[in-house]
């Protein structure tokens, strides 16, 4: 079935018959990396992949994923290095770039600029995070990590820690998930960090059950624990972010006698400790993994129109 839309910016352009033909296809092309074998149903494609805020993940699974399907890969490494570092708008880069490539991710530090971007590519337009928006990729693949990892999505008990408000896989996820039925979530932050009424007035409107807290006790009883980074790039007052960095950090005897999967987009920058690593729980790493067949079956997908 051919997903609803043609560029991917926001999780709220999902129907839910997109979100488990996504799923659906990531675990056969799961299959396909399995086999260990050259794939070629992308050859003669090319992805550029722009990239104008830091990221090792995202890029690089993507650039993997291209490549696992036997096509190509273009890309732009770095405001500064980029013809956007001189003036040139994000819509003239794209009209251009969509001209060189078949399809195009982008990550950029602008809320909205995936809009801008999407509003003109002659091609498929993936936002691979746009600032404090949205990062859509990041939550099909949580998605596609929850399913394997608990087995299904439907009636889980969800929790999400940390930097809620400027936390764009936060936002993705929680819209995403709203597809989803009878599930109920838990928002543990500071309160300079919560979550932003775009969030919970979408919860409001769906009905779904939520809970806001500042304590993290009220994360453990959670069927999934989403740790999330406090966004040192986001804050205008460097002593604020060092005030709230460490708020909460995750010990591995918090989760003793506990079922809870522990997600996280990473990076880290301690609010797991390394002594989580080795618990069952932890599935930070796997969920990092998932990343490439998730992107695999979008570039598919969005390519197949
Ligand atoms: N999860 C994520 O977006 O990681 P990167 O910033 O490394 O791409």
């Amino acid at each position: 079935m051919p997903l609803s839309f043609r560029h991917l910016t926001s999780t709220k352009q999902l129907s839910r018959a997109d979100a488990d033909a996504v799923l659906s296809r990531a675990a056969a092309m799961d299959k396909v990396l399995a086999k260990g074998k050259p794939d070629d149903r992308m050859h003669g494609k090319i992805l550029a992949a722009l990239f104008y805020e830091p990221s090792t993940r995202t890029r690089l699974s993507f650039e993997t994923a291209m490549l696992r399907l036997g096509g190509q890969v273009i890309t732009a490494d770095g405001f500064q290095f980029s013809s956007l570092y001189k003036g040139e708008t994000i819509e003239d880069t794209i009209t251009m770039v969509s001209q060189y490539a078949d399809i195009i991710a982008m990550r950029h530090p602008e809320q909205g600029s995936a809009d801008k971007a999407a509003s003109v590519s002659l091609v498929p337009f993936i936002n691979a995070g746009d600032g404090p928006g949205q990062h859509p990729t990041q939550a099909l693949l949580d998605l596609y990590t929850i399913a394997k990892e608990r087995g299904k999505v439907d009636g889980l008990r969800v929790a999400m820690v940390g930097d809620l408000k400027f936390g764009r896989t936060v936002h993705s996820l929680t819209f995403l998930l709203g597809l989803y039925k009878d599930l109920h979530f838990t928002y543990v932050s500071p309160k300079e960090l919560k979550i932003p009424e775009k969030v919970t007035s979408f919860l409001k409107e769906k009905d779904i059950p939520f809970e806001e807290m500042t304590t993290f006790d009220g994360a453990f009883d959670a069927d999934i624990i989403y740790m999330t980074r406090i966004q040192k790039e986001r804050f205008a007052d460097a002593s604020e972010y060092e005030r709230l960095k460490h708020v909460y950090v995750l010990h591995a005897d918090q989760l003793k006698g506990k079922n809870a999967t522990v997600l996280h987009p990473l990076p880290r920058v301690g609010e797991i400790d390394p002594d989580v690593d080795a618990l069952p729980n932890a599935a930070y790493f796997r969920q990092a993994k998932n990343g490439v067949p998730t992107r695999m079956a979008l570039i598919e997908m969005l390519l197949e129109g």
